[in-house]
């Protein structure tokens, strides 16, 4: 397996899958990340809810930390929906997150240069970086830090809950994003992503997907990734 940190500089084949674990049983948390695991996930997202800036309570570090223990070598991507990002850059890198994203709605109404700084704060800390971006905020408003981040996440639901309907009008942003976008910086997409919604974000240039409800929920576990990627 390649190192966790170069999983997203060098992808080992398109598009990879990240089950969100917020759709995995808390009560047997382990057993469901090894399965999406065993059947060939390449990453896991974790989704940290503040209850500010989206309205519901999610996990925190301890759940990076105990994750990096049972998984040494899989890589973390934690997605911050938090509206203080800075004061968990630190402690989520030490209980072993690969990548940290925040959203551009957090720093949109701050200076230009407090948006930088948490981006090198967070490349300080040793972790790759991705910025979101919420489904009615326009593309632009990434555009300045395209070149600065290792990965573009495209919500395609409002964030706060796992199993909400996809809102296909992210599509059209997703493809202006992804045309200016470095040919190293992944572009990732998230929320209500599944059978019947995958190819179009496949198609919008998508090469990271997330999804929580449409693989734990399957009774076909082996068949919903293979579907994923567009196997089958
Ligand atoms: C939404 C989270 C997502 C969520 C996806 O706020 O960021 O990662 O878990 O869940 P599904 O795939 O069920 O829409
Ligand atoms: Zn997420």
């Amino acid at each position: 397996m390649a190192p966790a940190q170069d999983l997203l500089s060098h992808p080992p084949r398109l598009p990879m899958i990240f089950p969100s674990i917020l759709g995995a049983d808390f009560g047997h948390m382990a057993d469901g990340c090894a399965d999406v695991l065993e059947l060939g996930a390449e990453a896991l997202h974790v989704d940290v809810m503040d209850g500010h800036f989206v309205p519901n309570l999610t996990m925190g570090p301890k759940m990076v930390a105990d994750l990096r223990r049972a998984f040494p070598d899989v890589f973390l991507d934690v997605h911050l929906m938090v509206t203080n990002p800075e004061n968990f850059v630190e402690p989520f890198a030490k209980a072993g997150a690969d990548c940290l994203s925040f959203h551009i709605e957090v720093t949109a109404g701050r200076a230009e240069h407090d948006e930088q700084d948490l981006i090198r704060r967070i490349r300080g800390a040793g972790c790759a970086v991705g910025i979101v971006i919420n489904p009615p905020t326009p593309a632009d408003a990434v555009f300045h830090v395209l070149e600065s981040v290792d990965m573009v996440l495209v919500m395609s639901v409002n964030p706060g809950f796992s199993g909400q309907s996809f809102i296909p009008d992210v599509l059209d942003k997703t493809r202006a994003i992804g045309s200016r976008l470095p040919q190293t910086v992944r572009l990732q997409m998230d929320g209500g992503i599944g059978l019947q919604t995958v190819q179009a974000c496949r198609d919008a240039g998508c090469d990271t997907i997330v999804a929580a409800s449409a693989l734990f929920g399957a009774e076909d576990r082996k068949a919903v990734m293979q579907a994923l990627r567009g196997h089958g």
